[in-house]
């Protein structure tokens, strides 16, 4: 069974890649790699776009995620950004991961904004203390004590920050809704900025004395306690946002009456707690022994509300040893960006009928700390070519990113497609199709 979803899924690739998409309206093309512009000082909204033609697997390819970093620095933390600097292949793509790493004892990812994306972030060793605060007037502290497995979520341009309370070092994996999210970390931006912001304005902004401010410049990445304590009154710094949240976040609650929205409708901002932006279990290995040794564990809108209007989710994947197959699909909502944490994977995915580009296979082999991109919409896999089982992370730039498995749609759909349609599309025998569609 195994051998056929595959193969057949593998044939039909280099035909299927045309079924419609919507998809928010930023992305005019498959993708469009980066490059630097070697000319002029020209400036586009993101980078410029390679030729399709000459885009290989290497452009949406990071290597290194699984790498410990030295958490030796004054705050005992490291972030590895695996963004379009990395991946020239994000480039309009809204997404991007970063892995990180904190000290034993007191690591801390100092309080910091996103201004162009929510963060989504699950714990793979450690424990962390993580938190963010609400935007005027109520600028409530929201935190939670995270384990392995556990997920997060730092809605789009509020103040947040994960510190180790473990006696062991804590490793983080986080998606974030943007190519670039940009990072402005407050005590930097606030009390170390290029020239200084005058102190007086400080003063009166964050109602000390000069005197703390003058301190606070000469030493404000430092003494992250003080910052600590100026959270509830700094986190109105300004963030430039995608249009969709018009406020901080808007918890998902079931919907009634048959009335529908965009999303769900949101829950009294004041009746937000820290579960709405929490789910635990990421750690767990989902069961592979069924159907064509694959697992997803999506960690979406569903499990967790507080993703609503957010435009990002997560997922783990668990792949059998020995071909355990993540099969041929789309997400018509989301651009993914995986790391693998163990085993080796051979990844793919198929430009689509764009003239002279050909429905062209992109592959890569993927180990332990490697990245890829598979940009929206496009059909990809994932596939075990290890002896050993495999794992990966994902982050995929919607709440919702819906799957559409290319077999299960094409030949398994309710009613079935008209056999003649699919022979002649798939230029097969009816017979073959008539059997194809017994078996999804
Ligand atoms: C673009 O230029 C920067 C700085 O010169 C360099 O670090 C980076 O690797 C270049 N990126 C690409 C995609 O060529
Ligand atoms: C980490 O960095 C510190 C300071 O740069 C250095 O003293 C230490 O040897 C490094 N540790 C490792 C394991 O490389
Ligand atoms: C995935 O794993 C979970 C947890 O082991 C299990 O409950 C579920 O049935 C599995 N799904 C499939 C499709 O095998």
């Amino acid at each position: 069974m195994k051998g056929v979803h595959f193969l057949v899924a593998f044939v039909f690739l280099a035909f299927a890649a045309s079924f419609a998409f919507a998809s928010d309206p930023s992305p005019l093309q498959d993708f469009c790699v980066a490059i630097n512009d070697t000319k002029e000082g020209v400036f586009v909204n993101g980078k410029l776009c390679k030729d399709p033609k000459l885009a290989t697997a290497k452009d949406f390819f990071f290597s290194g995620l699984e790498i410990s970093r030295n958490t030796s620095n004054p705050l005992g933390s490291v972030v590895t950004p695996a963004n379009v600097a990395q991946i020239p292949g994000l480039n309009t793509l809204g997404i991007s991961l970063a892995r990180v790493d904190y000290a034993p004892y007191g690591g801390l990812n100092p309080p910091h904004t996103h201004p162009r994306a929510t963060e989504i972030l699950t714990v793979l060793e450690g424990t962390l203390y993580v938190g963010f605060v609400t935007s005027n007037p109520d600028n409530r502290l929201i935190t939670k004590v995270l384990n392995p497995g556990d997920v997060f979520v730092f809605p789009v341009g509020l103040v947040h920050f994960q510190f180790n309370v473990g006696k062991t070092k804590a490793v983080a994996i986080a998606a974030l809704s943007s190519q670039n999210p940009g990072v402005i970390t407050i005590a930097n931006a606030v009390f170390g900025s290029t020239p200084p912001i005058r102190s007086d304005v400080l003063a009166k902004a964050f109602q000390v004395d000069k005197n703390i401010v003058d301190h606070l410049q000469k030493q404000f990445c430092t003494d992250f306690l003080l910052v600590f304590v100026l959270m509830a009154l700094a986190s109105s710094i300004a963030s430039a946002y995608d249009p969709s949240p018009l406020q901080d976040f808007c918890v998902a609650m079931d919907e009634t009456d048959g009335v529908f929205v965009n999303g769900k409708f949101c829950k009294d901002p004041k009746d937000v707690t820290e579960k709405d932006f929490f789910f635990s279990g990421l750690n767990l290995p989902g069961d592979t022994s069924k159907g064509v040794g694959s697992n997803v564990t999506a960690v979406n809108v569903e499990k967790i509300p507080g993703l609503n209007t957010l435009g990002i989710s997560f997922a783990r994947i668990d792949f059998a040893p020995y071909g355990g197959l993540n099969p041929p699909h789309t997400h018509p909502r989301a651009t993914e960006i995986i790391v693998v944490v163990e085993g080796t994977l051979y990844v793919g995915f198929v430009t689509s009928n764009i003239a002279n580009a050909d429905n062209r296979l992109i592959t890569k082999v993927l180990k332990p700390g490697d990245v890829f991109v598979f940009p929206i919409g496009l059909i990809h896999f994932q596939f075990n070519v290890g002896n050993t089982k495999a794992v990966a992370f994902a982050g995929l730039s919607s709440q919702n990113a819906g799957v559409i498995t290319v077999a299960d749609a094409v030949f398994g759909s309710d009613p079935p497609i008209n056999p003649d349609v699919l022979a002649k599309a798939f230029r097969l025998d009816k017979k073959v199709v008539d059997n194809l569609q017994k078996k999804f």
